[in-house]
This record gives C-alpha cells, sequence and structure tokens, in this order.
C-alpha cells in the first residue's frame, strides 16, 4: 500500500514538472502525423470515385484483342470466334481492332459487346503491328493481363481461369512475363455439321480434349503478357497474320530476360482449320515473308528457338489448384546423390581394371599409340626451343 503510495506521488509530480512540454509533444505528433497520413491516403471521394471506376467483380482478368480478315470466306470462320469470345465476357475483355468499323464482322463483333477499334497503324496490306495493338489496349483498358490471339481461336473458360488464377501465382514475384500455348486444331466445317454451337465455351473444352490434334511447338497463335511487361518499342515493326511474328516474340522474352511460361497445360483451345484452302494463313493476303524480311535486316535467326518448348516455366491444375513450375530445373533430388557416387564408384573401379588388364596384356611392349604421342611430345619441345630461339 505504501509503495503505491509512493508511486502515484512520483508520477503526479513528474506530470506536473513535465506538463507543458509534453502537450507540447503530443500536439506535434499529432498535427505532423495526420498531415503525412492525408498525403498518403486518398480522400473518401477519391476512395468512392476509384472504387466505382472498376468494381471487382466486374473487372475483366485478361483484355484480349484480334483481327479479322476482310474477305468474304472468312466471315464464318470469325463469327465463331466472335460468338465465343463473347460467351467469356465480363471475365474477358475482348477488341476487334478493324480497318472497317461498319463491316459485317465490326458490327457483329459490336453487337455481342466487343471493344471495336479503328486500325490505325498497318502494313501495306492492310496488316496491324503487333506491338502498336498491345500499347493501344494496354493504354485504354484496365485488366490483370493483355493478350493477343489470333482471329480463329477458341477458348474455354480455362482461359480465364487461369488468368484469374495466375496474379495470386505471380505474388512476390519480380519478374515480367508473357504466357504462350500450343493450339489444337480442327477442322470448323465439319465440326459445323455436328454441332452448330461448337464454339460454345463447354463445347470448345471437350473438342480440345478429344477431337483437336496438337501442332507443333513453333505455331504460336496466342500471347499473354503482364502489364507493361513487354517491350513493344524496342521490337520492330511486325505485322500480325504473317509468319514468324510469333517465334520472334518468344525469342525476344528469352533474351530479355523475361519469364515464359507454357500454359498449355491449363489452357483448353481450339484453331479453327478448314474451309478450303483458306488457314489463317489468309491466301488472298499478300507479302508473307514482310516480318521474316524485317526481322533479317536485324541479322538472321533459328526461329525454331522461339517455341512453347523452350519456356522456362509452365502452369499446371493440381488437386490443390493451379500451379506455376519450372519446366527446366537441373537440380538433382538428393535421393539421387547416392546413386550418383555409387555410380561414380563403379565407374572408377571398372576404368582401374581394364587399365590392369592392359597392362598385364602389353608388359614391357609399348604400343603404338603410346610411341606416337612420344612423337608428339618430342615435337612439342622442339617446338618449343624454336620459339625461344626466336
Ligand atoms: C465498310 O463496310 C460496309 C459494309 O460491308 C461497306 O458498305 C463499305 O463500303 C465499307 N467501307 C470501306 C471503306 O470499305
Amino acid at each position: 500500500m505504501n509503495s503505491a503510495r509512493i508511486l502515484r506521488g512520483v508520477a503526479s509530480a513528474a506530470l506536473r514538472r513535465r506538463n507543458v512540454e509534453m502537450v507540447i509533444i503530443a500536439v506535434l505528433v499529432v498535427s505532423i502525423g495526420s498531415s503525412l497520413l492525408a498525403r498518403v491516403l486518398p480522400s473518401k471521394e477519391q476512395w468512392v470515385s476509384r472504387k466505382n471506376l472498376e468494381p471487382k467483380e466486374l473487372r475483366p482478368s485478361l483484355t484480349l484483342c484480334t483481327t479479322f480478315s476482310d474477305n468474304p470466306a472468312r466471315f464464318e470462320v470469325h463469327s465463331q470466334t466472335v460468338y465465343n469470345w463473347a460467351s467469356l465476357r465480363p471475365r474477358l475483355r475482348p477488341v476487334l481492332f478493324a480497318a472497317n468499323l461498319s463491316s459485317d464482322l465490326s458490327l457483329l463483333a459490336k453487337s455481342h459487346g466487343w471493344e471495336v477499334q479503328r486500325v490505325t497503324k498497318a502494313d501495306k496490306q492492310g496488316m496491324p503491328y503487333i506491338n502498336e495493338m498491345f500499347k493501344h489496349i494496354q493504354a485504354h483498358y484496365r485488366s490483370h493481363f493483355y493478350g493477343y490471339a489470333n482471329g480463329d481461336m477458341l477458348f474455354s473458360r480455362s482461359l480465364t481461369d487461369t488468368t484469374e488464377s495466375l496474379p495470386a501465382l505471380l505474388e512476390g514475384k519480380s519478374e515480367q512475363y508473357v504466357f504462350v500455348g500450343q493450339r489444337r486444331s480442327i477442322n470448323y466445317v465439319d465440326m459445323l455439321k455436328q454441332d452448330k454451337e461448337f464454339w460454345q465455351p463447354d463445347h470448345v473444352h471437350k473438342y480440345s480434349c478429344t477431337k483437336g490434334h496438337t501442332d507443333p511447338p513453333t505455331s504460336i497463335d496466342f500471347f499473354i503478357t503482364t502489364p507493361f511487361g513487354f517491350p513493344w518499342d524496342t521490337l520492330p515493326k511486325l505485322v500480325v497474320g504473317k509468319t514468324r511474328f510469333d517465334n520472334y516474340i518468344i525469342m525476344m522474352a528469352m533474351y530479355l530476360f523475361m519469364g515464359t511460361v507454357d500454359v498449355t497445360g491449363t489452357v483448353h483451345n481450339l484453331h479453327m482449320t478448314g474451309g478450303g484452302h483458306m488457314t489463317h494463313k489468309d491466301s488472298g493476303l499478300a507479302d508473307q515473308s514482310a516480318n521474316e524480311r524485317v526481322i533479317n535486316s536485324f541479322g538472321r535467326v533459328a526461329y525454331e528457338l522461339g517455341s512453347v518448348a523452350n519456356c522456362k516455366y509452365f502452369t499446371r491444375n493440381t488437386r490443390n489448384g493451379m500451379q506455376m513450375a519450372r519446366l527446366l530445373q537441373w537440380q538433382i533430388p538428393a535421393s539421387f546423390r547416392g546413386l550418383q557416387s555409387e555410380r561414380k564408384e563403379t565407374t572408377k573401379r571398372n576404368k582401374k581394371r581394364k587399365q590392369g588388364k592392359k597392362q598385364g596384356q602389353e608388359k614391357g611392349k609399348q604400343t603404338g599409340k603410346e610411341k606416337e604421342i612420344e612423337k608428339e611430345k618430342g615435337k612439342e619441345k622442339g617446338n618449343r626451343k624454336q620459339e625461344k630461339k626466336q
């Protein structure tokens, strides 16, 4: 009891003496702190307007752009793409780059909720530049990822499932990424005969697994990147719809130390072929080798390096959800080390045994090989002497 009374007395005395200083310090701390906070935190109105701008549940995880051929023979193919991408909204935001905003395909896309943009920068055949397309969608739309796919590619919901799972998988990583995958081809004329709505995402999922055939890993029909992940300004002017821009982009991504990710395992797709000899390389399209000319002007490259098979990472679905893992990780599991040292020992023993045999067989004899070696040594000595003289 006594000690408590003494303590209280000391405390109140200290307070009385230091009252003024403490009040000044408290006022300073509170005023400086609140002014700093006001700078860092947005005002109440700013909060509200930011929230209104992008309601989280409606924000697309992927903005995916493409361009269509004006050839009337391609209308049927591209219209399947319009229906398919539209049905992946609002998680996917489809963007069409069109030369003619009032063409049948542009109007069809618009009526299905696509964003339709006029192509401003294109080559002589009207094909848009891939870097301009990416720069445009990055500047005009908000999403977690930005991508391009050819106008004859259909996807299942696994595409948006992947782009929605990726942010959590990439958290804490500072790398920039390019995501690509192998395509599965199908004849769309045959498909339409069997199933008028084969473009439905669920149907695409099914047919991709059962009917699609896998194309080589160097035929790449879609790219997805992290926002501003790919330095598009450093790329030469490559156009879509002509060969080799796809391989070159992967090669550049590797060269620039970006993370290249093979998403074949988690993105089910269908590449539509058929309809006569019309493929995505439209037969009416002139100057197919335009990209190769541009790239070769910087030096020849081996295009097969720009392959899905050379990606650094890959995605896969597991019981615990989607995972991203390293494709080529040459780390030897600890359990293998024992095996390795055993193997080394056996090799050493075998070598010794062989040498022992040889020595036994050819005791006292000098083999031809050894003579040659002696000769070589002699020559070397001679050469060295000559060098010294010089
Ligand atoms: C755009 O498409 C519409 C509809 O097909 C056509 O009437 C018009 O001539 C086209 N415009 C140009 C500039 O090609």
